[in-house]
């Protein structure tokens, strides 16, 4: 279904959830606003395969309809593992459970309706927060990143993508302008674009590349990567590593 959702006034604009209208026209949403999503999602199912291990556990915190465990899922079928698949909002972990179901029916796969930072993690090689830690309070993010990497294996990993801030005004306003151009080039309107912004700015709070960074360095990660960067959306990799 395509997303036309901010398409039309609305007399009293209230902050973004994610329900059930939402869950509707999600997919084509995530095309149409992220820069290089599809992309992303066939990557992840590619960077998992590197590190995900026989007899582990995949977590796909904040998994919407369940796009990024599929294609994990895609890549790594021959080995045996157990998906978590955790969201807080009922419609989104509803049509993902009905999604995973019909597409890898074979898999063991739990979806969970619950707050992410209720949710325990042990024996993970792969960790994924797919645009969800943004959502996050602030001063909870750090201790879900701790929780993270002490429940996975040494070799495992955790891969953060984020929408971007950046310290100079200048430079951020150059990204908000480019992906407000990504989006028009999609067929968003202007009173679409604006509208959907003034809902989202106080739900999606975005952090700086070297804020994720160093948040990751104190969770205990020593190797972090940036593998992906369209405007100000980006993704990094964060490893494990084997001595711990
Ligand atoms: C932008 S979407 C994530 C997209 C998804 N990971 C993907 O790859 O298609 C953010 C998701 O995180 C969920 N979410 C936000 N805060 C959460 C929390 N504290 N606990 C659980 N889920 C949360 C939202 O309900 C939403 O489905």
């Amino acid at each position: 279904m395509q997303d036309n959702l901010f398409s039309t006034m609305q007399p009293h604009l209230v902050d973004f959830t994610f329900d059930a209208a939402v869950a509707d026209v999600f997919p084509d949403m995530l095309r149409r606003s992220i820069p290089g999503y599809d992309n992303i999602i066939a990557m992840l199912g590619v960077l998992a395969k590197s590190y995900a291990q026989d007899k582990s556990n995949v977590y796909d915190l904040g998994c919407s309809l369940g796009a990024a465990t599929l294609s994990v899922h895609r890549h790594t079928r021959a080995l045996s593992m157990q998906h978590f698949c955790v969201d807080n909002s009922p419609a989104m972990i509803k049509r993902c459970e009905t999604k995973l179901q019909r597409h890898m029916p074979e898999a063991l796969v739990y979806c969970v309706c619950d707050d992410i930072q209720n949710i325990e993690i042990k024996d993970a090689s792969v960790v994924l927060l797919n645009f969800t830690l943004q959502f996050l309070p602030k001063k909870a993010r750090l201790a879900l990143l701790k929780t993270i990497y002490q429940g996975l294996l040494p070799n495992g990993v955790l891969i953060l993508s984020e929408k971007l801030l950046f310290n100079d005004n200048e430079v951020n306003q150059h990204h908000i302008d480019w992906h407000h151009q990504f989006k028009r080039a999609n067929g968003y309107s202007e009173l679409e674009i604006s509208q959907k912004r003034a809902a989202i700015e106080k739900v999606l709070i975005p952090d700086t590349l070297e804020t994720h960074q160093s948040r990751l360095a104190k969770a205990g990660f020593t190797q972090t990567q940036q593998w992906f960067q369209a405007f100000n959306f980006s993704s990094l990799i964060a490893i494990k590593s084997a001595g711990y």
